[in-house]
């Protein structure tokens, strides 16, 4: 790739550019294979790699955690099916990491060696390198929509209690029709859309809204309670 070519990235609230993959669990068509199911599709520089190591079997062991949320994990790396197997071999075989032994890797991990879908998600980014996939993370969602995009470069490991996090505050919104504040967790408050005419603002104003709290007109919050949260969106 040509240093400084730029990509059309597909962007939050588009629909997941679609493709068919040869993976280590066979081959999938995204994301018509994950229909009615979220998705988190991610991309790592390199097989036998430290950090891309530490954050495979961090990602596995969590998987049923993930699993439970309707959601499914999918890999991709600029490496080949035998090279993803081998180092899948090897994490299972020989490393032992933070108290994780023996994790095997049951999520499809995408062969990309033509980097063509790498460069359609625009996880190629030739600053960082022209040859390795930079730490992208697509979440998309039942209806194959992009609903939120993170990107880490080579250097830095990913932290997936934040994508889970990540995870289930998209699902509240959707499921309760509220946003969640900074460092939303289940259990705490959530905010609820602001007020959409003089009236509201002034309604709201003088707590003529039950259940509400408002810190301004614009700015007002409610109780969820975290089992009514986690009853919605956790299928065990
Ligand atoms: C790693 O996963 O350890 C790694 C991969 C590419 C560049 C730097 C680190």
């Amino acid at each position: 790739m040509e240093e400084n070519q730029i990509n059309v990235m597909p962007r939050i609230g588009e629909k997941a550019p679609e493709f068919t993959a040869v993976t280590t669990q066979g081959e999938i068509k995204f994301p018509s294979d994950y229909k009615g199911k979220w998705v988190i599709l991610f991309s790592h520089p390199a097989d036998f790699t430290p950090v891309c190591t530490s954050e495979f079997m961090t990602f596995a062991t969590m998987e049923k955690q993930f699993n439970d949320a309707n959601c499914r994990l999918v890999g991709l790396s600029v490496d080949g099916l035998y090279s993803h197997i081998a180092w899948l071999r090897t994490i299972k075989e020989k490393i032992e990491y933070k108290g994780m032994k023996d994790v095997e890797v049951k999520f499809p991990l995408i062969e990309d060696i033509t980097m063509e879908v790498a460069q359609k998600y625009g996880m190629m980014m030739p600053g960082e390198s022209n040859t390795k996939a930079v730490r992208a993370v697509f979440f998309i969602d039942p209806k194959g929509i992009i609903r939120t995009i993170i990107y880490y470069p080579l250097s830095l490991g990913r932290n997936f209690d934040e994508l889970y996090r990540v995870l289930l505050a998209l699902q509240t919104s959707d499921e309760f029709g509220v946003a969640t504040p900074a460092d939303w967790r289940p259990g705490d408050d959530v905010i609820i859309s602001p007020a959409g005419s003089c009236g509201k603002a002034q309604d709201r104003m003088e707590g003529k809204e039950e259940g509400l709290e408002c810190k301004d007109w614009f700015f007002c919050t409610k109780k969820l309670d975290k089992e009514t949260v986690l009853n919605k969106i956790i299928k065990k």
